[in-house]
């Protein structure tokens, strides 16, 4: 695996494979690796591509600095896991490669609608920042394809969306399915952080998200959900939001249709730890 922290270095690395003919799969990461990351290094390998994973811990997508301060950082353990992969290039760089000008200087882009509800919303500026990021490392990696996980399926959407913005039609968004432990908690960076007793019930927002799936043929959302705030809330957890949307757009529903893709979305907190999860429905 080639390691590069300059951006100079990266492009005229990846200048010289694309004038070879090479296909270049791009995976964007925040490090703290684990097997959902893991997963689509191996997929962009499957797919025949040169795989670049970049690992940038973006501050401006952090709107709480403390959030930030704590993300967990595990570069060794990342470039193990990367080695074991297969991985071609890590992209390394630091804050000054990054924003060379300042974060202030860099464009940042309107996801209307997208930007501003669910985890918009709760975590006001978070997708100016991940759009602010994923267009500078865009542009740095100018991939063939992009693959992103599906668990942060509204961030999949908005890097969609930047990508029509930035006109990018040659790059192909691949989402790939969300990696779960054996109790069905989402695999997470942030999952580290978890207590013993916190990790036994984490489990719990996967178990909602089934019944919102089952549910969704004979029941009533609104009953739904209650049943799934109340049992959050028995076993400890502060639900931000549990909803159902338009898959496509993520439109709010407010029952179960047939007539649109369905998504259900779940954040939680336990703790300090905020944890996201969601599943699609019928589709
Ligand atoms: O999902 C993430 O890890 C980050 O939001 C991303 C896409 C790497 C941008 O910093």
């Amino acid at each position: 695996m080639v390691i590069l922290k300059r951006v100079k270095d990266i492009q005229e690395y990846l200048d010289s494979k694309r004038l070879a003919g090479v296909q270049i799969g791009f995976v964007p990461t925040m490090g703290a690796l684990h097997d959902g990351h893991i997963s689509l290094v191996q997929k962009c390998n499957d797919d025949g591509m040169l795989s670049v994973c970049s690992i940038f811990l973006n501050p401006t997508q952090f709107n709480d600095k403390s959030d930030l301060a704590k993300y967990p950082v595990s570069i060794d353990g990342d470039i193990e896991l990367l080695l074991r992969a297969g991985c071609h290039v890590l992209f390394l760089p630091d804050v000054e490669d990054i924003y060379p000008d300042g974060e202030a200087q860099m464009p940042t882009f309107d996801f209307g609608y997208l930007e501003n509800i669910l985890e918009g919303a709760s975590r006001p500026g978070h997708f100016k920042g991940v759009g602010q990021v994923v267009a500078r490392l865009l542009s740095i990696v100018q991939p063939h394809n992009l693959y992103l996980g599906r668990k942060d399926y509204q961030q999949c959407l908005v890097i969609r969306r930047l990508i029509d913005i930035l006109g990018l039609n040659e790059t192909k968004v691949i989402i790939c399915p969300t990696r779960r432990e054996p109790d069905g908690l989402a695999m997470s960076s942030r999952n580290r952080r978890l207590t013993e007793p916190q990790r036994t019930i984490a489990g719990t927002i996967y178990q909602c998200l089934v019944s919102m799936q089952t549910k969704s043929e004979s029941g009533k959302f609104a009953l739904v959900r209650k049943e799934c705030e109340e049992l959050l809330v028995a076993k400890g957890f502060v639900p931000e939001y549990i909803a159902l949307a338009n898959a496509r757009d993520l439109s709010l529903l407010e029952d179960y249709t047939s007539t649109v893709p369905m998504i259900a979305l779940i954040t939680a907190r336990i703790g300090n730890i905020r944890l996201i999860d969601n599943m699609l429905i019928g589709n």
